[in-house]
């Protein structure tokens, strides 16, 4: 039997790769999506990836996204696993945001998981069976001073998960979200150190989460064995929206 294909977005980044090698650790075959901009360093990132397919596409522009992702949904019989996890942040306060800042944001963070998911998603019903994992986070639970741009976009995801779920829940696809906390990225690595510092303060569990914590919980609502759990979202925060 062949082995199931799952398919991650944003899966050259810290979280993504993580969870991508996971994936495959568990006997999946998996492709991840980087951006066009990552192109130039493809040696090192087959050598982070190894044994996983990898592809670039900007995912905010929709007519390229959906031409990668139909063209890649038609081999081997299609996807049984997407985790929607291309994420970007462009923080600025509300009142200096500007247009461009709220829309690259809801261009990657939102609208790509349309593009993506709905050739996956009609493959997955058709066929009776998918797991879809969209990577949200603890700011689109409690919100964060400098994100309105992002905390609407995981805000906005966790609302899709939850109307794909209904549509999927009579095919055995199921949908769910998980909001991480803060992890250790180069995205946390950007942070002011004493805004940062001030954040680890409130964090419950006193640090930050590793990316492997967070592909963990990815790779168990990804299992056959979670068919039960859908239009969940679990968050991974070390206790900080618990403080919130
Ligand atoms: N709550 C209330 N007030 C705050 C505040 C907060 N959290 N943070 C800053 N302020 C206040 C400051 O005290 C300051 O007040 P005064 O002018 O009265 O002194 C004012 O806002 C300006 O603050 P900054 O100097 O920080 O303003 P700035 O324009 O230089 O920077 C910012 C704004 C870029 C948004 C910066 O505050 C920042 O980087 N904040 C962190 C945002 C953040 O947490 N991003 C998460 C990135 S990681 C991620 O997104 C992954 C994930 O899913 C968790």
């Amino acid at each position: 039997m062949s082995r199931r294909r799952a398919l991650v977005t944003g899966g050259t980044g810290a979280i993504g790769a993580e969870i991508a090698r996971q994936l495959r650790d568990d006997g999946m075959a998996v492709t991840v999506i980087g951006h066009p901009s990552e192109q130039p360093g493809l040696a090192e990132l087959r050598s982070r990836l190894e044994a996983v397919e990898i592809a670039f596409c900007d995912l905010a522009d929709g007519e390229a996204a959906s031409q990668l992702v139909c063209a890649l949904e038609q081999q081997d019989g299609g996807y049984a696993v997407l985790v929607n996890a291309a994420g970007i942040t462009r923080d600025a306060r509300f009142a200096r945001m500007s247009p461009s800042q709220w829309r690259e944001v809801i261009g990657t963070n939102l609208d790509a998981a349309f593009y993506v998911t709905q050739p996956l998603f009609t493959g997955m019903c058709a066929r009776g069976y998918g797991r879809i994992v969209n990577i949200a986070s603890v700011n689109g639970q409690k919100g964060q001073f400098g994100q309105a741009n992002y905390s609407a976009a995981k805000a906005g995801l966790h609302g899709f998960s939850m109307a794909l779920a209904q549509e999927g829940a009579g095919q055995g696809v199921t949908v769910n979200t998980v909001s991480p906390g803060y992890v250790e990225t180069p995205m946390t690595a950007a942070i002011r150190p004493e805004l940062l510092a001030k954040i680890r303060a409130q964090i419950p569990l006193g640090r930050l989460a590793l990316p492997a914590e967070i592909a963990r919980v990815v790779v168990f609502l990804c299992a056959e064995q979670a068919g039960y759990i859908t239009g969940a979202n679990i968050p991974v925060n070390g206790g900080l929206f618990m403080s919130a």
